[in-house]
């Protein structure tokens, strides 16, 4: 698929001030640094769309981009950075999970995961609330160009292992990399395919 236009929309503190016409959208969520600004930079080839940063907390607000003037990606806060307030803890996990849970034009949740490191609770925690709450979902892994080719491949293997301790298959997932444009077509293919189907 290409990607012709993406342009920023809107910023929203909540689920009800997002935008209110019915395009199908793609959310991005993962631990606070893991790289979802980035990765929608790389998806959009538009390094200055979505604000990114080598601190974490950078994105506080429901970010929602406009792609071909047809449907929307959208950059969430990230969970986990641990430099916060319990409070504002709290009040980010409830912008999140309350726009997950009552967005309808959400088609689908990515997860992102540092490839860089061994399963962590707080990501399957995520990933199993998800799944509770019939979310569909794809995982992510990101920063792939940080490990070696067959490391990468042990790390995603090793991740596969630990999700069917708790799940009977291993969602769909993609090894990327924002710093190479890796895994960008596949991505970009499987948003394609959502939104066709939505359409039939
Ligand atoms: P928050 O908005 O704070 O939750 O973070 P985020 O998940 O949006 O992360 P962001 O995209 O801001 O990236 C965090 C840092 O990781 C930045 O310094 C990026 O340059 C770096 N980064 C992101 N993706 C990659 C990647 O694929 N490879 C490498 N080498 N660095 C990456
Ligand atoms: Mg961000």
């Amino acid at each position: 698929m290409e990607i012709k236009t993406s342009e920023f929309t809107l910023s929203s503190p909540m689920v009800s001030m997002c935008p209110k016409d019915n395009k199908p959208e793609y959310a991005f969520i993962g631990r606070s640094n893991v790289g979802k600004s980035s990765l929608i930079n790389m998806l959009c080839r538009n390094k200055k769309l979505a604000k990114t940063s080598s601190t974490p907390g950078k994105t506080l607000l429901i970010n929602h981009f406009i792609i071909n003037r047809e449907w929307y990606l959208v950059d969430l806060p990230g969970y986990g950075f641990a430099k916060r307030s319990k409070k504002e803890v709290q009040k980010l996990d409830q912008m999140i999970r309350g726009y997950i849970l009552e967005r309808e034009q959400l088609v689908n949740v990515f997860v992102l995961v540092d490839v860089r490191l061994e399963p962590q609770a707080i990501d399957l925690e995520f990933i199993n609330w998800l799944g509770l709450s019939s979310v569909p979902f794809a995982i992510v892994f990101t920063k792939a160009d940080k490990l070696t080719p067959t490391k990468v491949k042990a790390n995603v293997a090793a991740y596969e292992k630990k999700m069917l301790e708790t799940w009977e298959e291993m969602p769909p997932y993609f090894v990327t990399s924002s710093e190479k444009s890796q895994g960008r077509d596949d991505v970009l293919a499987y948003i394609e395919q959502i939104t066709k189907s939505l359409k039939e």
